[in-house]
């Protein structure tokens, strides 16, 4: 793999799922942080270091033109469900990009540190490259009648974030595979069903996925002045 210049990074920001779990007026996106939407949040971070070239935002369908198009930026309808939505992203990446990020908009306080040392990971030849952070708590699975049926054991495990970055042909590759059982919920899972590696990198706990009207709170107290 050679090493891509910065025209070369592509971004899928998803941000197309109805946000219902934070009981917003308005999909997540378009919701508010400290002055600014998560979308902005988002898209000024993953800009931030001058390492992606385009993003392709992938929007509710009725909300594509809300969004102006701008150099570098493209805005498509998403799809029913998120692996439909970064689908439709990558369907819609310029020719030339040879490197994509797909970047959860409900992550948006995720560092430009941290993309850039997703790009770096991918720079080194890694073809799939995730972001996780150990697991703090014990694990347990629990069986139908709410008893503890085993405890796994937490040293190899790792919570997945995003940005996850991908060679693109082997991203589009592990799209088109088809859906399999139970569904992935990232796509690194595609890429796992294809048998490639996937490197885990450390990951951040600025990456956290806002989900909840709890979780918008969180961070808004990170982001207000000291
Ligand atoms: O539903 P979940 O929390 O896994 O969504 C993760 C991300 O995928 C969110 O940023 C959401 O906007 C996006 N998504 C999407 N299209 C969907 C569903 C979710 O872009 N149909």
């Amino acid at each position: 793999v050679t090493t891509p210049p910065p025209g070369d990074v592509g971004c899928i920001l998803v941000a197309a799922g109805s946000g219902g779990r934070l009981g917003a007026d308005r999909p997540k996106a378009f919701v508010e942080l400290a002055g600014r939407t998560l979308l902005e949040h988002a898209t000024s971070r993953v800009l931030g270091g001058g390492l992606v070239g385009t993003v392709v935002v992938v929007v509710p369908a009725d909300l594509v033109g809300r969004l102006p198009e701008r150099p570098g930026r493209r805005v498509v309808a998403g799809g029913a469900d998120r692996r439909a939505s970064v689908a439709a992203g990558l369907a819609a990446l310029p020719d030339g990009i040879a490197v994509v990020l797909v970047h959860d908009v409900a992550r948006c306080l995720a560092p430009t540190s941290l993309v850039g040392e997703v790009i770096a990971a991918l720079r080194r030849g890694h073809r799939a490259v995730v972001p996780g952070l150990p697991v703090a708590d014990t694990i347990k699975q629990v069986d139908g009648r709410g008893f503890v049926a085993g405890t796994v054991d937490r040293s190899s495990l790792r919570a997945v974030q995003t940005p996850q970055g991908f060679d693109r042909e082997l991203l589009a590759r592990a799209h088109a595979a088809p859906p399999g059982v139970p569904p992935v919920t990232d796509d690194a899972g595609l890429v796992e069903r294809l048998g490639e590696p996937v490197l885990v990198i450390p990951g951040h706990r600025l990456a956290f996925k806002i989900t909840t009207p709890d979780d918008l709170a969180h961070a808004g107290w990170l982001l207000a002045p000291a």
